[in-house]
Formats: C-alpha cells, sequence, structure tokens
C-alpha cells in the first residue's frame, strides 16, 4: 500500500504533457498500483499519474464498477453530449459544469501491455475525458461553467 499525497493546483506538473509510456514494465505496474491505492484513499472516481507527481501517461479510473488501468490512453470514438458537474482532487472543494461526450471509447494498454478497448457513457465517460485531459495538463476549470466552492 502506497498512498501518494495529491498534488493540488498551482503546481507545474499538472500543465505538462504527460510523456507516453515506451514499455510496460514494473514500474508502470507499481504506478499503476500506487495511482490505484491513493485513488482509494482520497475516495476518488479517477486518478492521473502526473496527481502523483510522475508525468506519464497512466491513469486509473473507478466509479464505482471495478478498477480500470489505463496506459497511454486515446479516446477513439466520441458521440453525443452531456452536461454535468464535476470536481477534481487537485482541485478540493470546487465544483462546476462541464460539457463532455455522453460516450467514448478508449484504447489504451493494460498492465501487461496488451491493447484494451473500453467504453464508457455516463460518470464513466465523464471520468475517463477528465483523467485524459490531464495527461495534457487540461483541468476541469479549464472548461466549467458555473465555479462554485463548496
Ligand atoms: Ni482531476
Amino acid at each position: 500500500m502506497a498512498v501518494y499525497q495529491i498534488v493540488e493546483l498551482g503546481d507545474q506538473i499538472l500543465r505538462e504533457k504527460a510523456k507516453p509510456v515506451p514499455k510496460v514494465t514494473d514500474n508502470i505496474r507499481k504506478l499503476l498500483n500506487n495511482l490505484a491505492d491513493t485513488l482509494r484513499e482520497a475516495n476518488g472516481v479517477g486518478l492521473a499519474a502526473p496527481q502523483i507527481g510522475v508525468s506519464k501517461r497512466v491513469v486509473v479510473v473507478d466509479v464505482g464498477e471495478g478498477l480500470i488501468e489505463l496506459v497511454n490512453p486515446e479516446i477513439s470514438e466520441r458521440q453525443g453530449e452531456d452536461t454535468d458537474s464535476e470536481g477534481c482532487l487537485s482541485i478540493p472543494g470546487v465544483y462546476g459544469e462541464v460539457s463532455r461526450a455522453a460516450r467514448v471509447v478508449v484504447k489504451a494498454l493494460d498492465r501487461n501491455g496488451e491493447v484494451i478497448k473500453v467504453e464508457g457513457t455516463g460518470l464513466l465517460a465523464r471520468a475517463l475525458q477528465h483523467e485524459i485531459d490531464h495527461l495534457d495538463g487540461i483541468l476541469f476549470v479549464d472548461k466549467a461553467t458555473k465555479l462554485e466552492r463548496k
């Protein structure tokens, strides 16, 4: 169990474009474990590696349907539009309405380096898009309307 401190808004790493993973090694599997541990401890639905200080294209998502681990994720299909409230573990207490695709298909590598496709609608689609944005240095507050502090 390795729970990391989550990097907060203002840290430059959150604005960097994260580096692609050339090969899924034991170090990447350890990073996936650390992300999952940190996500659970924080009670979040998704976490991207830059949020624990690692500028690599690795994310985990868990919207209550089991943990999804993604290395080098890319959105390969988008459909529809959906606007809903969103927050971020790196911007605690702040929420806003963000418009996202209603359905996405994400292509990525799993922890064994195998190509996988994950299809998501609803909260899963939202979480996938939010976490992949983190890998490009994009934060939900860049896209949100009606931002408020709770
Ligand atoms: Ni976030």
